[in-house]
């Protein structure tokens, strides 16, 4: 009896003291193993060791995609890609962001207390305006939408890449100019860029990114990832040649698959000459195909039931809502609007 009390104890005060990490994913079609090694494997490895809420970041997609098939079909492909990878909807609350009609409330709050040059010193928004003829309103808002999605939840840990790193700042610098004009609300969170997350090169050795259109996808067919590992860039060195392991497009994917020991005997390989770039690409496709299989069948589970998908979703708002209403309550008092 003791013992069982002792050990919910520790459950509970392990639960409590876990710290609330959140992240936010685009619906933007099809994930690569860019995505999966560059993001989503780092959601399904901290899973346990914090109170995670991971959202589709629909709000933020409208802002490019504006095509209703397209945007619904991305979410549910999205969520169902995530699931797929390992999220356990168990452990982690996953929801839709619009499904948080707060989020957008905040937002507005937020832009009362936001100047333009501060928005106009985004990098996002300098590259999108070097671009675009008209940017939209809703893109150059877009990191004060991320400053709710992580504010409206206390979150303290927010995993993102490299390329997300101001927008944490502006979080945080929002938190702060609202805390200091309305009073002690927000917790100032802190990005996790986490430095094992490998920038993974695509088949022509910059970083893998659809708008360079260098990936590899994770969810297609044999066929095509043949297709995509068989063009990867090499030099033209013959296969009895002595290969640089090191400045190898091919090898620096070996890398997301082996073992340390498979590795180096590989390197190995490369060094003593006698292995061509096409026999290790041969080896690489291997690789991808056989870690693929039991994420591959996972999606079919999933895309054949979207109804449990969709469900997984509701489930997740309804715990994000509720947390999220409970800190409006707060936040309106604060301002003023609660009469
Ligand atoms: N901007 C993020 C991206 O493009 C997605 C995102 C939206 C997000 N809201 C967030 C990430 C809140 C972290 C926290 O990847």
């Amino acid at each position: 009896m003791w013992v069982k009390c002792a050990k919910l104890f520790v459950f509970c005060y392990y639960i409590y003291m876990k710290k609330r990490l959140l992240s936010g994913i685009q619906p933007s079609g099809a994930i690569h193993i860019g995505n999966y090694f560059g993001a989503i494997k780092q959601f399904v490895d901290l899973q346990d060791q914090y109170e995670s809420f991971i959202f589709i970041a629909d709000l933020h997609a409208i802002t490019t995609v504006q095509n209703k098939e397209e945007l619904s079909a991305n979410i549910l492909d999205t969520a169902i890609d995530y699931l797929a990878c390992g999220l356990d909807p168990e452990k982690v609350c996953l929801y839709q962001q619009s499904d948080i009609p707060e989020v957008a409330e905040l937002t507005w709050y937020f832009n009362c207390i936001t100047t333009m040059p501060f928005l106009e010193r985004a990098t996002a928004y300098k590259d999108a305006n070097q671009k675009a003829k008209e940017v939209n309103v809703g893109l150059f808002d877009y990191p004060i939408l991320m400053a709710s999605d992580i504010l409206i939840q206390n979150a303290d840990i927010v995993p993102v890449g490299q390329d997300q790193k101001q927008h944490i700042e502006y979080t945080r610098d929002i938190a702060q100019k609202f805390n200091k004009i309305f009073g002690e609300v927000f917790i100032l969170p802190e990005p996790l860029i986490s430095r094992n997350v490998s920038i993974v090169p695509g088949i022509d050795g910059r970083k893998m990114s659809k708008s360079y259109k260098n990936t590899i996808p994770l969810f297609g067919t044999d066929e095509e990832i043949k297709k995509a590992v068989m063009k990867i860039i090499t030099d033209s060195k013959t296969p009895e040649e002595e290969k640089d392991p090191d400045s190898c497009n091919i090898f620096a994917l070996h890398k997301l698959f082996l073992k340390e020991n498979e590795l180096e005997k590989l390197r190995k390989r490369y060094l003593n000459g006698g292995l061509g770039y096409k026999e290790s690409k041969e080896i690489l496709l291997t690789e991808i195909i056989s870690f693929i299989s039991p994420l591959r069948k996972k999606k079919e589970f999933y895309k054949n039931n979207p109804d449990k998908v969709i469900e997984i979703l509701k489930k997740g708002a309804i715990k994000a809502r509720a947390q999220a209403q409970e800190k409006m309550k707060i936040i309106r008092d604060k301002i003023g609007v609660n009469i």
